[in-house]
């Protein structure tokens, strides 16, 4: 038999028994041991009441924080054990966060909060406008392209928030409760926006306790007391 070099990665997320407790006092055993995979271009959605460990779970897929136990394979690389260091680079060139908290910078135009996405990858002046103007045509915003953020609405901020993320090209794509500061019509739009990166190929996991969120994601997982089920669709 030959050896054709190293398997495809197919599975973009793969996570083993990864825990955490966070020390306290008191301790909060904040995610009980979990295994899960998620596929390239998959769109998967977390689910789970307050306080359940939803941000826990994201901040650990996005190497915000480290695990009480476990392996973490990001795009086939075990993370999991990386410096601080390493895990800011694997965080900068392959992660891309959506939060419900917007950190635009207010006062800068929508242009040049998308292009400092970008600031700390050492990509040309150019390449950075030209990857800036698709992204945000991608989004919608063109026509705000040089408005301030200050002056945007929060769906708008929060499309902006998903350009900023866009232009480093993440393999992964987290999303902590994106739609909730919106009403039920920028939900919609934020959503729809997802949905069509995920069909472009993009792996999306958004947390969020909105079922209508999660109705339109192609897989569930749930959360409930730190423990982690995935809930089979009927249908
Ligand atoms: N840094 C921390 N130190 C101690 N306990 C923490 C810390 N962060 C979270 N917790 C606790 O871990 C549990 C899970 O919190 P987490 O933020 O993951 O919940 P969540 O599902 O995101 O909730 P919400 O829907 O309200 O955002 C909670 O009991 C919380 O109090
Ligand atoms: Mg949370």
């Amino acid at each position: 038999m030959t050896d054709t070099g190293p398997p495809a990665v197919e599975s973009v997320v793969v996570v083993e028994g990864l825990s955490k407790v966070f020390r306290g006092p008191p301790e909060v055993a904040a995610l009980r041991p979990c295994s899960f995979r998620v596929g390239a271009g998959e769109f998967v959605a977390i689910t789970g009441p307050s306080g359940s460990g939803k941000t826990t779970l994201l901040s650990l897929l996005g190497l915000l924080d480290t695990p009480s136990s476990g392996r973490y394979l990001l795009d086939g690389v075990d993370v999991a054990g990386l410096s601080d260091n390493d895990r800011a680079g694997v965080r900068a060139r392959q992660i891309g966060f959506v939060f419900q908290a917007f950190h635009l910078i207010g006062y800068r135009t929508v242009l040049e909060n998308v292009e400092l996405g970008l600031l700390y990858h050492g990509t040309a002046k150019a390449v950075r406008r030209e990857r800036a103007l698709a992204v945000i045509e991608r989004v919608g915003l063109s026509g705000r392209m040089h408005g301030l953020c200050s002056q945007l609405s929060g769906g708008e901020k929060q499309r902006v928030a998903i350009a900023r993320t866009l232009i480093r090209r993440p393999s992964l794509v987290l999303c902590d409760e994106p739609t909730g500061n919106l009403d039920t019509v920028n939900s919609d739009a934020i959503l729809t926006t997802l949905e069509e990166l995920h069909a472009e190929g993009m792996t999306v996991v958004v947390i969020t306790h909105d079922p209508g969120v999660a109705a339109r994601a192609q897989r569930n997982l749930q959360i409930r007391d730190g423990v982690l089920s995935e809930t089979v669709g009927v249908g």
